[in-house]
């Protein structure tokens, strides 16, 4: 059976290997629900957008809300790649790795003044600034602390990437970026305010994009923005262009980072702008397809109308399903001889939400392993404490070594920081 997804996670006979490891094997030794990710997978990802930009000024800031652990962060730290961050808890996360924080751009529509002042204090790359009400109080904070704030406009290009609702970023009606029309008179605001410095220009359009056509509307659009604003006087040293490529959990076929890349590549030069510094911020991409979430089925429970496999994953541990209706394949982790049955595969959590998949057919026993694959973006990283359970443990694979890279989470750490009310 082969499977969608990573090379590095395939049927060896009938068990399930992630690089040289059984899953499930991995799954007994470490427990589940358990998530497991191949360093092979996240490093070739990586791969395949520094072969397209080779020789090119450029920057792959890895969009860390995808999957934020320290080890994945070390991991491409290490193969030269840069950080996008949303948060100052994401800051924090990136200097623990040990990462410089020259390597990171600070994203997001609504950075607080202490988020601003310790980004600053840390010296990061660059700010992703999305309003004018923004770049006023960046001027502010980076002045009192007699520093100067690099700043990008992240703009609007108002192009549709055709993709779920939830995610799509680029249209006027999002609450995301520096609208097309006021970008100018934005980028001469900026620069004329004290204590920033304008040096470049960004955009995302939203997430999970199969299509090339999207990326290269918004890159026209933003070349045109370019070129007004250098007439204005204010050079842009850099353009990023975002993350959003998205990647096949059943039978979609986005282009390969390589060929998106070298496509608006060859745009940005024939329109005269290959001299640029070249910047992208993928995610999903560059994690998505290398991590499976592994779980055990505690029961299985035939009904009039449906199946159930109860297994002891829930949504707290992947929302995506409950969340966008994402449809994420699920496997055995050792198959079976039986003919498969359609079950609802659902978790122990207090909400018909709770489902992992619907309707899927698995030869499966209590006890067994299965593996929900292309579960390393926004799966861990989305993970809750609902019905206060714990969140998984993580595993990074090489070959056929395996390191425990995240403790699964005790119920002592659930409650640390809570206090009871005097006793009366
Ligand atoms: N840059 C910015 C400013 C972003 O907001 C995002 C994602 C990215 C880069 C990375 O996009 P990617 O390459 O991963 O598509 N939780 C949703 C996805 C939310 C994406 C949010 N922004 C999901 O599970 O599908």
């Amino acid at each position: 059976m082969t499977l969608p997804g990573s090379p590095h996670i395939a049927y060896r006979d009938d068990d399930l290997f992630i690089e040289g490891c059984s899953v499930a094997e991995l799954g007994q030794r470490f427990g589940t629900p358990l998530y497991v990710y191949s360093r092979a997978s996240l490093l070739g990802a990586l791969a395949a957008y520094q072969r397209a930009l080779k020789g090119r000024d450029h920057l792959i800031c890895y969009a860390m809300k995808a999957n934020s652990t320290l080890a994945v962060l070390q991991t491409f730290a290490q193969a030269g790649c840069g950080f996008d961050i949303v948060s100052g808890g994401e800051l924090e996360r990136v200097l623990a790795a040990g990462i410089e924080a020259s390597l990171v751009v600070f994203s997001g529509v609504g950075k607080t003044r202490a988020e601003m002042r310790r980004a600053l204090e840390a010296g990061v790359m660059c700010f992703n600034v999305e309003s004018e009400a923004e770049l006023e109080v960046l001027s502010r904070v980076a002045s009192e602390l007699h520093k100067t704030a690099r700043v990008s406009l992240r703009v609007n290009p108002d192009v549709d990437a055709g993709t779920h609702p939830y995610i799509s970023t680029g249209l006027k009606g999002n609450k995301f970026g520096v609208a097309h029309e006021r970008a100018l008179a934005c980028y001469q605001r900026a620069a004329s305010l004290p204590g920033l410095q304008v040096v470049g220009i960004d955009c995302h359009i939203g997430s999970q994009i199969t299509d090339t056509g999207p990326y290269l509307d918004a890159l026209d659009r933003m070349l045109d923005l370019i070129e007004q604003v250098e007439a204005a006087g204010i050079p842009i040293h850099h353009l990023d262009l975002g993350g959003g490529l998205g990647i096949t959990y059943t039978d979609e076929t986005p282009p390969s980072a390589e060929l998106l890349v070298k496509g608006l590549l060859a745009r940005i030069d024939a329109r005269g702008h290959g001299h640029r510094k070249i910047m992208f911020e993928p995610g999903r991409s560059l994690v998505g397809n290398g991590g499976v979430l592994v779980s055990e089925v505690l029961y299985l429970k035939p009904g009039a109308e449906k199946n159930f496999c109860i297994v002891d994953a829930a949504m707290n541990d992947l929302m995506r399903p409950a969340m966008y209706e994402a449809w994420m394949k699920i496997v055995a982790c050792q198959l079976r001889p039986e003919a498969p049955t359609n079950f609802d595969v659902v978790g122990p959590i207090c909400e018909s939400g709770d489902w992992l998949g619907r309707d899927r057919p698995l030869a499966v026993q209590a006890g067994d392993f299965v593996a929900v694959l292309s579960a390393g973006a926004y799966s861990m990283s989305m993970a809750s404490n609902y019905n206060t359970r714990g969140r998984a443990a993580e595993v990074m694979v090489s070959g056929d070594q395996a390191w425990l890279i995240r403790d699964r989470e005790e119920a002592a750490d659930l409650f640390r920081g809570e206090h009871l009310l005097p006793r009366r």
